[in-house]
C-alpha cells in the first residue's frame, strides 16, 4: 500500500516539500474532460483554476471568506466560467450550495485537512465519500505522521507545520483505516516522513 515517492523530486531545490506534495496530489487526481473535481479547502484557488483548465467543473469550498474572494478574482481573470468559489467546510461543505447537484466525481483536500481533528476527519471523509459518484476518487496531500514527529523538530517549518497549535495531523494508518471502513481501496506515497498524499478510490 505504502510507496515511497522518489528523493530527486523532493530535494528539488526549487520546490519546497508543500510544493512537490501539491504537484503530486494534484497528478494523482488523474483529472479527465468528463471529471467534476470538489476542492475542499481551496484556499487562494490555485489547483481550482489549474484543474477547470482540464475537467469540466470544478467547486471550490472554503471556510475562510477572504481567500475565496482572492480565488474568485483570479478565476475571473483568467475567464474560465466553468469554475465556482463558495462558502463551505468540511463539517458543512454544503454550506453555500447543494453539491449532491454536482456529479462530483474527484474531490482534493491539499494541506487543508490536517486542520481537524481526528475524529472529525473521520466524519469528514464519510460525508466526502457520501458526496462522491462512483467510481470516484478522494486525493488527501497533506501532514501525515508516518514516523514520530519529534524525530524531525527540525524540519517543521520547512514542512508548515506547527507543532500542534492549529494543525492536527494524523497518523497515515488512521486515515488509511478510515477511508478503508468507508469502502475505498487506498493508496499511500510518503513524500516526507511527516507528509504524504493518499489517493481513495471507490469503484
Ligand atoms: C494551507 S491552506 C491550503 C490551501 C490550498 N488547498 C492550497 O494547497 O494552496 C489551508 C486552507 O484550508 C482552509 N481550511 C481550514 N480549516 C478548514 C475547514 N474546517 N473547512 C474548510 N477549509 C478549511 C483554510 O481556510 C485555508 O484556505
Amino acid at each position: 500500500m505504502f510507496d515511497k515517492v522518489a528523493g530527486k523530486e523532493v530535494t528539488t531545490p526549487r520546490q519546497s516539500i508543500p510544493e512537490v506534495t501539491g504537484d503530486i496530489a494534484f497528478q494523482r487526481l488523474g483529472l479527465e474532460a468528463e471529471d467534476v473535481l470538489l476542492d475542499v479547502g481551496t484556499g487562494a484557488g490555485d489547483k481550482a483554476i489549474r484543474a477547470a483548465r482540464i475537467c469540466c467543473r470544478v467547486i471550490g469550498i472554503d471556510i475562510n471568506r477572504k481567500s475565496l474572494e482572492i480565488a474568485s478574482k483570479k478565476a475571473l481573470q483568467e475567464k474560465l466560467d466553468n469554475l465556482i468559489f463558495a462558502s463551505g467546510s468540511f463539517q458543512e461543505p454544503c454550506r453555500e450550495l447543494d453539491l449532491a447537484q454536482y456529479r462530483i466525481t474527484k474531490i482534493l483536500a491539499l494541506y487543508s485537512l490536517h486542520h481537524l481533528p481526528d475524529q472529525l476527519k473521520k466524519k469528514t471523509l464519510g460525508t466526502l465519500a457520501q458526496l462522491l459518484h462512483r467510481p470516484g476518487r478522494i486525493v488527501i496531500g497533506d501532514l501525515m505522521f508516518f514516523q514520530d514527529p519529534h524525530k524531525h523538530r527540525q524540519q517543521f517549518d520547512e514542512i508548515h507545520y506547527d507543532g500542534g497549535d492549529t494543525d492536527f495531523p494524523s497518523r497515515v494508518e488512521y486515515l488509511t483505516e478510515c477511508l478503508d471502513q468507508f469502502g475505498a481501496k487506498v493508496q499511500v506515497a510518503q513524500i516526507h516522513p511527516l507528509v504524504g498524499v493518499i489517493v481513495a478510490d471507490w469503484v
